[in-house]
Parts: C-alpha cells; structure tokens; sequence
C-alpha cells in the first residue's frame, strides 16, 4: 500500500517538489530556479513551458532521491504561487502568452478608472474581500484577451483555458484531462464570490471576462483526476490543491479561529484563521479563503507584502553587497537595531494595508558612515515593520492575533526572527518542518486519499522548534517604527 505523498510547491522564483512521509516528515525534495522576465518597468513575466519542465523535473528529482518507486506514492498534492494568470488553447494546450505574475503592474491604470466608477470597489470588495488592485488575476486576463490578437474572440469562442498556476499545472499533468482549480485559488482572481463559492457573472461582466475560460471549482481536497503515467512513471491521483500562501496556513496547523501564520518568501503574507466568518476588514486588509473542506468554508484574513525574500534577492543580485543570503545575520548583528537607515522596499509599489501601486522603493537615511551592514539590515527591519503593518490594521480590525508561527525561507535568520518578535512585541513561534507550505498541500492531498484522518491528526503533527520572545524596551521599539512610518509617508504617491 503506497504511503508517500508528493508535494509540488511551484513558487515565484523556483519549482520545487518534496516528497513526504505519512507522518508529515520529509523524505526527500528537488528544486530548480527558472529565469524571470521584465519586458517593461512593472512587467513580470514567466515562461509557462519552463513552469511546467521545472516542476516536472524537480518532481522527478524529489522522486529519485526518495529512492521510491513512482507506485509508492499515493497521491499527489498541489501549491502554487497565487493570481499568476495563464491562458492556452484547449486543443494544443499552447499558451497564448507568457504568464503574467502577480507582481505584475501593468494593469495599474486600467484599476484606476475602475476606482473612479462610484461604489465599484466597495461592491467587489463585498464580494471577494478583495481589492482593486493589479496584483489579482481578473485585470490581468482581460489585458491578455485585449491584447493577444484574436484571443478575445478565441475565449468567447470557448477555444481557450484560463488558469492559475495549479491548473495550469493539473492541466498538463492530466494531459488535459481537468480543467479545475480550488476555492482558495479561485479566490484570488477579483471574479470568483467568496459568500456564494461561485463564479460571479456581474464581476466577469465588470472585467470582461467570458465564463467559458473559466476551470471547475472544487474543496481544497478533492479529486482532481490523474497525473498520467508517463510524466512520473506510475499514474498517481492528484488529490489537494491550495493557494500556496493557504497552503502554509494548513501546514501551520492554524485551523482554530485566532491563529495566525506569516510565511517569508518573495513576499510576505500574514494569514489568521477567522472560522466560518467571512470577516470584513475596514483596514484595507484581504478576505480570503483559507480552505474549503466537504463543502465548509474556513475564512482567512490576509495581509500580503510583495517584497520579503525578494528585498534580499535584490541587494545581492542587484546590488551585489552581499554573495549569499546566509551573510545578512552576521551583518545584522554586527549592525544591531539601533540602526539610523530605513529601506522602504516598494519596488512592485506598496500592498497591504496601503495599497499604492505607484509607490517606488526608496533607501533613506545614508551618511558617511553608511556601509554595506547598515543597508542589509534595513532590508531585514523593512520585513518586519511591513509585518508590524499588518499586525496594526489586524488589531484596528479587532483581531490581533496574540502569537505568531513564522516560516520561508527567510526565517533561518535568528537575527531577524528576533527582530521581528521585538517589533510586533508578540511571541513568535518557528516549527521544525519550514517547508510549511509544501506540508499544507501534502496535508491535503493526504486528507482526500485517507492517509490522514482529521484536522486535529494534522494539528498533532505541527512541531515546535523554537520560541522568540520579545525583548526589546518599548521605548526603543515604538521610536524605530516611527522611523519606518516616516518613511513610508516620504514614498507614497496616493497618500
Ligand atoms: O500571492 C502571491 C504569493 O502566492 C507568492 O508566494 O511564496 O512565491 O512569495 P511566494
């Protein structure tokens, strides 16, 4: 009886593949980076056909090194990197233009002239609990469709497929077969009614979307049909789906009302579990879907920063202050906190709670003395007090999560896990497994085949390894994020 089960993590930066036990552990991974593209300032671009081999590769890879045979898996779970669009064609299965990433800006104007309709985007933010804003996948469909000759005509036509990155992915792993995706994806597309669980035909009117491109919406754990024998070398049932950011939540185990998880990769995104209320916020937070399960809704609030990992993967391919990320901690505690700079990372403009996709990042502070340390650690404290952000306009919410499990692949920095406890003054916990994300579609997929029974079985697996308290003086803390709040207001444009 086959007991693993193979995640797929594809990500913003790379495609990655872990193949875990069934009791959660991991067993063996692959990974391989692929190239990013900035056809324009603001533009960024995936090549779909290099989504698809890198995954399939690092599958492979995770597959062999596990030294199991493709039979012993017993299901496949999926995790993505959320709103990134893609549009191919039903019989070729040929995309008909390069994926558009959620960093992606190019849609700015066209969000624009929609906030300026009255009441539009208090109507939509009724309906998906999200805002208008380019990084969602509804504006960036209809520039495909506007701007690939024939497309338009082609989508009415019923000749083409839209999906995120997890259809995508189930698309060509089922040799297109299915065409679905989860409810946690669908809820990032600025089309899909959280309320309802549909697709709603006023907003695909708003952004001109036809319904025929649109995939099959089903629970976070479900039946999603076979991956074909021949990609892996037995067919294995693709059996769990999620956003990769709802992903982390579920592998955080955060399934009680109040629990909250913040993962560090390219960006940042904090998540608290709100049960079965879809909670409004009045702070420019989002409403999402944390999971669907046997038809039950869990809400999630979301606070989503665009640069974490991202920041650091600038000031050492950009800038070249630094060879690998491992350098920042010693840097940082040769900097210490107390440190005058202030980087405000606002490269793909500003998401939560600000939302202003005009925003241009900024470094302030400098006098002669500024070195290398003293950038890189600001580049660390802007993650934290982008997270503090969101922790504020949580609280002004009334939800104020009392502690925090953190994950990424930023979170082996002590350094920065302890600044982080210090500026949010609350307790943050850091689990063994890091690989949360990949963990929470492993967890899925386990669910649906029987390899894991209940949540509370899950909850069971999540293990401590360790606790950072907050140690920092309120006085030092309080003057520092002033600091960042100062800042900030030097790059907003819409402020
Ligand atoms: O919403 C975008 C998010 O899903 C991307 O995640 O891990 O690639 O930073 P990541």
């Amino acid at each position: 009886m086959p007991r693993y089960i193979l995640s797929l993590d594809q990500g913003t930066t790379s495609s990655r593949a872990i193949v875990f036990s069934d009791q959660g552990t991991i067993i063996a991974s692959g990974q391989q980076e692929f190239s990013q593209h900035f056809p324009q300032p603001g533009w960024v671009e995936h090549e779909p056909q290099e989504i698809w081999q890198t995954t399939l590769s690092s599958a492979r890879q995770a597959i062999a090194e596990a030294g199991c045979l493709a039979s012993d898996i017993a299901a496949i779970g999926i995790t993505n990197q959320r709103e990134t669009t893609l549009i191919w064609d039903r019989n070729t299965g040929e995309p008909v233009y390069p994926a558009i990433v959620w960093q992606d800006r190019r849609t700015a104007d066209q969000c624009l002239a929609l906030k300026q309709q009255a009441g539009l985007e208090d109507k939509i933010n009724k309906k998906t609990g999200l805002l208008l804003d380019p990084y969602f996948s509804a504006t960036k469909i209809s520039w495909i469709l506007d701007n690939v000759e024939g497309a338009r005509e082609r989508a009415e036509r019923g000749e083409l497929a839209f999906g995120t990155v997890d259809s995508f992915l189930l698309w060509q792993l089922s040799g297109g077969e299915c065409h679905a995706t989860d409810a946690t994806n669908a809820s990032r597309t600025l089309l899909f009614n959280i309320h309802s669980q549909q697709w709603d035909d006023e907003l695909l009117e708003t952004f001109r979307v036809p319904a025929a491109l649109l995939p099959q919406v089903k629970d976070s754990a479900a039946d999603f049909g076979n991956a074909q024998s021949k990609w892996l070398g037995a067919e294995i049932p693709v059996a769990g789906i999620a956003g990769d950011q709802q992903a982390a939540l579920i592998g955080q185990a955060c399934f009680q009302p109040g629990m909250a998880k913040s993962t560090y990769g390219t960006g940042c995104f904090m998540m608290m579990n709100t049960g079965n209320k879809a909670l409004h916020s009045s702070h420019r937070l989002l409403t999402t879907v944390g999971y669907r399960l046997n038809g039950e809704t869990t809400y999630a609030l979301e606070g989503s920063i665009f640069m974490a990992g991202a920041t650091i993967q600038w000031i050492r391919d950009g800038l070249q202050l630094i060879c690998n990320a491992r350098e920042t901690q010693p840097l940082a505690e040769q900097t210490g906190y107390e440190n005058p700079v202030y980087m405000v990372p606002a490269f793909a403009g500003l998401g939560a709670p600000y939302w202003d996709p005009q925003a241009k990042g900024a470094i302030m502070g400098l006098t002669r003395d500024t070195g290398i340390k003293e950038i890189v650690t600001a580049g660390l404290q802007a993650v934290c007090y982008q997270t503090r952000d969101l922790l504020e306009a949580m609280a002004e919410d009334g939800v104020k999560p009392a502690a925090l499990r953190v994950d990424g692949g930023m979170v082996v920095n002590a350094w920065l896990v302890q600044f982080l406890a210090d500026t949010l003054a609350i307790s943050i916990a850091r689990p063994q497994v890091t690989e949360t994300t990949a963990l929470g579609a492993a967890f899925l997929a386990g669910l649906q085949v029987g390899i894991f029974s209940s949540l509370e079985q899950l909850a069971e697996l999540w293990v401590h390894e360790q606790a950072f308290e907050p140690s920092l003086p309120e006085e030092a803390r309080e003057r520092l994020y002033q600091g960042w709040i100062d800042a900030v207001n030097r790059v907003r444009v819409d402020a």
